[in-house]
């Protein structure tokens, strides 16, 4: 089955310059150049629009630089938003703006008791009939007994991180369709591997390289896979499990430890 993405959310990047906070080993304090990052941030959109997905904007609030990556503030399920809560102050103030943009465009938010951290997509993925949860630097062992609760019908799986820069799951994780998942060996401690590799029936090691150029921070919909330009290597497998590579330049964005994945919230697909 091929899922198509039908409507995304993401955020315009109008105050997207240098940070003065480190929270991922990929940040780098210096050398954003804005210009050029709102030019890819458009091109972005425009590959989407050229895909047929429609694209809802929400505009960046100065002072919030990591506003930008939409995909972090929630996971979605049918009409219902699960509000992300940050583990990092520097990112906390971003999610009241996206609350305000679910509620007013017809979602019904859901939010996690105060004491648990959990970062959206960042954090979670859903794939057939299980939720894995990357358990580690931004989200914790308890926050998976609530989403049990709260899906009863659903597995929830967690994937222990192994080292600091897999902080969240779009670096060393894609899964590409029902029966595929490209990972880093890197980044899931060997029982977590293990686990994975039973669930999975096409399970494909990311080399260094490859993770290292940001390929597990893609977005697939249908048989295309729009991905972090250059990593040949990446696009080879692709293409010999039938699937168009679409490449995008998003180097300023990974100056944050960001790519195409973090700047895009599905919020609609199509079966
Ligand atoms: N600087 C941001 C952070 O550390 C980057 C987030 C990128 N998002 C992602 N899904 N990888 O939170």
């Amino acid at each position: 089955m091929q899922s198509v993405i039908k409507r995304v959310l993401m955020c315009r990047p109008l105050y997207f310059s240098s940070f003065d906070y480190i929270i991922n080993p990929w940040m780098q304090t210096a050398s954003i150049n804005p210009k050029k990052a709102l030019k890819q941030w458009e091109n972005l959109v425009q590959v989407y629009k050229d895909l047929g997905i429609t694209v809802e904007i929400i505009n960046q609030v100065k002072g919030l630089p990591d506003m930008v990556f939409s995909t972090d503030q929630s996971l979605i399920f049918g009409n219902n938003v699960l509000l992300s809560r940050f583990r990092y102050k520097e990112r906390q103030g971003e999610t009241p703006f996206y609350a305000e943009w679910y509620k007013n465009h017809g979602f019904e938010i859901v939010q996690l008791p105060q004491e648990l951290y959990f970062e959206g997509n960042g954090t979670m993925h859903f794939w057939n009939d299980k939720l894995f949860v990357a358990i580690g630097y931004r989200t914790d062992v308890p926050v998976c007994r609530y989403l049990q609760k709260l899906f009863p019908d659903i597995e929830v799986v967690q994937l222990h991180t192994r080292a600091p820069a897999f902080y969240h799951f779009d670096i060393g994780f894609f899964p590409l369709d029902d029966q595929t998942i490209f990972f880093s060996p890197d980044a899931y401690i060997p029982e977590s591997q293990k686990l994975l590799k039973n669930i999975v029936p096409n399970f494909i090691p990311l080399t260094r390289k490859e993770t290292e150029g940001f390929s597990a921070n893609s977005i697939v919909t249908g048989k295309t896979v729009v991905r972090q330009k250059g990593n040949p290597t990446f696009g080879n497998k692709l293409a010999a499990l039938g699937y168009e590579s679409i490449e995008v330049d998003l180097s300023e964005f990974k100056k944050s430890g960001g790519g195409i994945n973090c700047l895009t919230n599905i919020l609609e697909m199509r079966e």
